[in-house]
């Protein structure tokens, strides 16, 4: 079975149990300056978990998604992504734990078939409704059920200790069982809360029931919610038979494309997962409108570019971008279900050109620069703010200033290179920290700022009309500023990284 198939099958399913098909979101969430990108299926339905209902009570996506947590782990583990898709289905105060459950189990061991023997759940430790409903409704043999706590079973994780304050609740995961693995310290032990690669997990099933408040008081929602959420590719790599998701009908073409390509077919090992992960990444973040560059959305694109440029250069010492050369292998696979990536492909695969160049550039110019410095500067402080100045400034990247250090023949003991980028280190921390209280994005999955307007939804006309009467039903007054909400309007708002209508 395709991914396409499998994706097709799960909207067809959920619609067969009378979900609204609802179009995945842009990665550049709309009316919400709380995220930098969308991370989950829920997000685009935080109006919905607030309360704020708009004729469907049920709703089913395949959501694409960007998370830049996991970064550090991307390549290293079977699992992990930068961008995914992410399969889910929701209630808005509709149908709960029981249907969320059945349909769960029905979906993987009827539509797809998977074996019920290799599947193990895991429930919120205080949940005894969901467990009850595993172990005496689905019939899971109670050794094939876990009990976890905050971290592993509450969404958001920990949210009960840490917060962020607003809608959350308990949550039970599906797995699938590739069998012990022979290197894990637990062996028969083992468990879903084993890091070891025994398990995949495939689905969360949260249970949105609390509002929690300041000082972690859970208060009951009096509408509860459903917000599943499915990775696609790692659903695949279960049904396709396949230990890490790489090896699905997704990646397949991208890593050809490598290991087809002159230059990059030396791009091997872990590195070539890394970089097929991130071309991915780097397309969809372009197609919806994020343009490589040193702020927010931008550098994050613009963050995936060098680091995958920065790998194949250290690997080939090849001058030339050709990173970019990758992008048609991801538009060729993703484009039957995201037409816009063929309409954009020329701009897409500029932007990434034209960013490869500008690092190579700062490569060749800096690198020389810094070795000159480093080799007169008089202490490790002094060479930690090089390296800070070198890095955040001129972008030159963190192994180019490393080897320079390490190989170039300079006399910097092991010792004071290891204080130099300690100091280094501290520097970007401390730059972090600035950057994060200086934005506006707090991370916070359910703040609902900028969505409390209390008016109906506006009439978009503008697929028809360019002028039309319409009413004001609100003004809002930011200083010598003046906005107004109107019932209809055929302006388009700035929205999924477009541009708005003047
Ligand atoms: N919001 C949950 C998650 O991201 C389920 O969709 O895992």
């Amino acid at each position: 079975m395709t991914t396409n198939d499998i994706r097709t099958k799960f909207l067809d399913f959920f619609k067969s149990k009378n979900h609204s098909i609802i179009a995945s979101d842009s990665l550049v969430p709309k009316d919400d300056p709380t995220v930098l990108f969308t991370t989950a299926g829920m997000q685009q339905f935080k109006p919905q978990f607030l309360g704020h209902i708009d004729g469907f009570t049920r709703a089913a996506t395949c959501q694409k998604c960007l998370r830049t947590d996991d970064l550090d782990v991307v390549g290293q583990t079977d699992f992990h992504h930068t961008f995914f898709e992410m399969l889910g289905n929701f209630s808005f105060g509709d149908y709960f734990k029981k249907d969320a459950i059945h349909w769960a189990w029905e979906f993987l061991t009827g539509e797809l078939k998977l074996p019920k023997e290799k599947l193990w759940v895991s429930v919120y430790q205080e949940d005894t409704e969901a467990y009850g409903i595993w172990a005496n409704e689905i019939k899971v043999p109670k050794e094939r059920i876990v009990k976890l706590g905050d971290k592993s079973n509450f969404w958001p994780s920990n949210a009960r200790l840490n917060g962020p304050n607003g809608p959350c609740g308990p949550c039970s995961e599906i797995f699938f069982d590739y069998g012990i693995n022979p290197n894990c310290p637990k062996a028969h032990a083992c468990d879903p809360d084993c890091s070891c690669g025994r398990f995949s997990e495939v689905w969360n099933l949260v249970f949105t029931q609390f509002n929690r408040k300041e000082g972690g008081v859970l208060e009951p929602l009096p509408a509860k919610n459903i917000d599943t959420g499915m990775g696609l590719e790692r659903l695949a790599a279960v049904v396709q038979g396949k230990k890490t998701n790489y090896e699905i009908d997704l990646f397949m073409p991208i890593r050809e494309a490598i290991s087809s390509n002159k230059i990059l077919v030396s791009v091997s090992g872990k590195e070539d997962l890394v970089i097929a992960d991130h071309i991915r990444a780097i397309v969809f973040a372009i197609a919806d409108g994020v343009i490589p560059s040193n702020k927010e959305r931008g550098s994050v694109v613009r963050k995936l570019i060098n680091k995958s440029a920065n790998l194949i250069l250290n690997r080939t010492n090849i001058k030339k971008p050709c990173l970019y050369k990758l992008a048609p292998s991801v538009i060729e696979t993703m484009k039957k279900e995201y037409p816009e990536l063929e309409s954009k492909k020329e701009e897409i695969m500029t932007y990434i050109r034209k960013t490869e160049e500008a690092f190579i550039l700062v490569c060749e110019k800096y690198a020389p620069e810094f070795r000159q410095q480093i080799e007169k500067a008089k202490n490790n402080e002094e060479r930690g703010e090089l390296y800070f100045e070198f890095y955040d400034t001129y972008g030159l990247p963190i192994t180019t200033m490393i080897d320079t250090v390490e190989n170039a023949g300079l006399r910097i003991t092991s010792q004071d290179h290891e204080e130099s980028f300690k100091y280094f280190t501290k520097l970007l921390e401390e730059q972090k920290k600035r950057s994060r209280a200086g934005s506006k994005m707090t991370g916070d999955v359910f703040t609902d700022a900028g969505i409390k307007l209390d008016v109906p939804k506006t009439e978009f006309l503008g697929y028809n009309d360019l002028e039309a009467d319409g009413v004001v039903l609100k003004f809002l007054n930011e200083s010598c500023k003046v906005k107004i909400v109107l019932n209809r309007t055929p302006f388009y708002a700035a929205s999924g990284g477009q541009v708005g209508d003047t």
